[in-house]
């Protein structure tokens, strides 16, 4: 019999490049080897208690279904909270609530698109837009950001050439992962008129919002347009909250045809998690604003450390990250892939080694821009992170691919 066929959707998905060696590091810590994992945007951050006291307050008999647009209470919540940090008028109608925001980039991509249609993104880009394409069927069109200019946009003419009449929406993500670059308010004015003058959805991406170093304030696409119906919001608590296994995203617009036809496909699979949404309300109704200070700070002390840490590293190129808590790293190899799975699979120092995301699967348009950069995420203490960086000095000095 010959093999049953898969489909070229999931033929097309394309693995996650900050999973990929993820077999190399099993392997490691098998054998008993310490492995730092810069290799993923996992924060260490205890999670806040008041969300466990939510979970603890759950006293429901059943665990029903949630309504397909979320729980009423996280709604009302979490527009609270936006109003209250980004001093806006949002409204708890505004916001449908999903599993993480991946499930509301999903939603997103389904609602504005037909397969086939094109979403504008900035290259290196976060790999799961990748993912949520192919399942979508639809195609990104990637502009490049140079490396040189601290992966900033590029000029609107760049952008604008990339616009067909299969477009239909640029998506950027600020504070940026991979790259840890922060857009401006000029930068999300360009990007929102290139959008009105074709007509275009404008998608931001905000998980990282708070996130954001030295001189700059937390901002949101809504701070400049709060009611354009060309404007999506995708926003998380995984991040801000060190939650991300709680699994609560939510996608945030005044387009009253996007939110109804992205309620279709929210009820079409029922329901975000109840008592996640339910501990997540607590938590939001509670939580002082204290402890995402204490969070952002603690980043920008651990962003100071491995830029101090790789600046000192010889051939290493690095730009300091203005936001999220990554950035894009250039060794002194030729192929960072290889180098990233040396360092789990070969080397140890003092019993310790330290995981990397090798950057090509971050590019779309040429993946060879990424071959010897890689994204090192600043997800650990201080301490932790030079250790980390001290390991991946004496292992690149060991390395013989360069
Ligand atoms: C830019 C960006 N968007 C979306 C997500 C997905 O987050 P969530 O855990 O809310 O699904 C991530 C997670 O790393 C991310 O980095």
């Amino acid at each position: 019999m010959p093999k049953t066929e898969l489909s070229h959707r999931a033929q097309n998905t394309p693995p996650s490049p900050i999973r990929k060696l993820a077999p190399l590091a099993i392997k490691a810590k098998k054998a008993g080897i310490h492995v730092y994992k810069l290799n993923i945007g996992q924060p260490d951050i205890e999670s806040p208690e008041e969300y466990f006291e939510g979970l603890r307050l759950f006293d429901e008999k059943v665990i029903a279904y949630e309504e397909s647009q979320g729980n009423e209470r996280l709604c009302r919540a979490w527009s609270k909270y936006i109003n209250r940090t980004l001093r806006i008028d949002t409204r708890p109608e505004q916001f449908i609530i999903t599993v993480g925001a991946s499930e509301a980039l999903v939603f997103t991509f389904m609602t504005c698109c037909d397969p086939g249609d094109e979403i504008i993104v900035f290259d290196p880009t976060y790999a799961n837009y990748l993912g949520f394409a192919a399942i979508a069927g639809i195609d990104l069109a990637p502009v490049l950001c140079d490396m040189e200019e601290n992966f900033s946009l590029p000029e609107r003419s760049r952008i604008a050439d990339k616009i067909t009449d299969r477009t239909r929406a640029i998506l950027v993500c600020s504070p940026n992962n991979p790259t840890g670059t922060v857009c401006s308010k000029e930068e999300l004015r360009l990007l929102f008129d290139l959008c009105e003058e074709h007509n275009l959805f404008l998608i931001v991406d905000e998980t990282y919002r708070e996130f954001v170093y030295d001189d700059f304030e937390p901002f949101s696409i809504l701070n400049l347009e709060p009611n354009s119906e060309r404007v999506i919001v995708i926003d998380s608590l995984s991040k801000r909250f060190s939650l991300c296994g709680a699994r609560v995203g939510c996608l945030i617009s005044s387009n009253e045809e996007v939110l109804a036809s992205a309620l279709k496909i929210a009820q079409a699979r029922l329901a975000a998690p109840t008592m996640s949404q339910f501990a997540s309300a607590y938590m939001l109704e509670n939580i002082k604003d204290d402890f995402l200070q204490g969070v952002v700070n603690e980043f920008r002390v651990r962003r100071d450390a491995l830029y101090a840490a790789l600046k000192e590293i010889p051939g290493v190129i690095v730009q300091k990250p203005q936001g999220a808590f990554y950035t894009v790293v250039q060794f002194p190899v030729a192929d960072a892939d290889k180098f990233a799975a040396y360092m789990l699979d070969k080397f140890s120092y003092d019993g310790k080694t330290t995981f990397i995301a090798p950057a090509a699967g971050f590019y779309m348009q040429d993946s060879s821009q990424g071959l010897p950069q890689a994204r090192v995420a600043y997800v650990l203490n201080k301490n932790d992170i030079e250790e980390a960086i001290g390991v991946l000095a004496a292992g690149l000095q060991s390395y013989s691919g360069k």
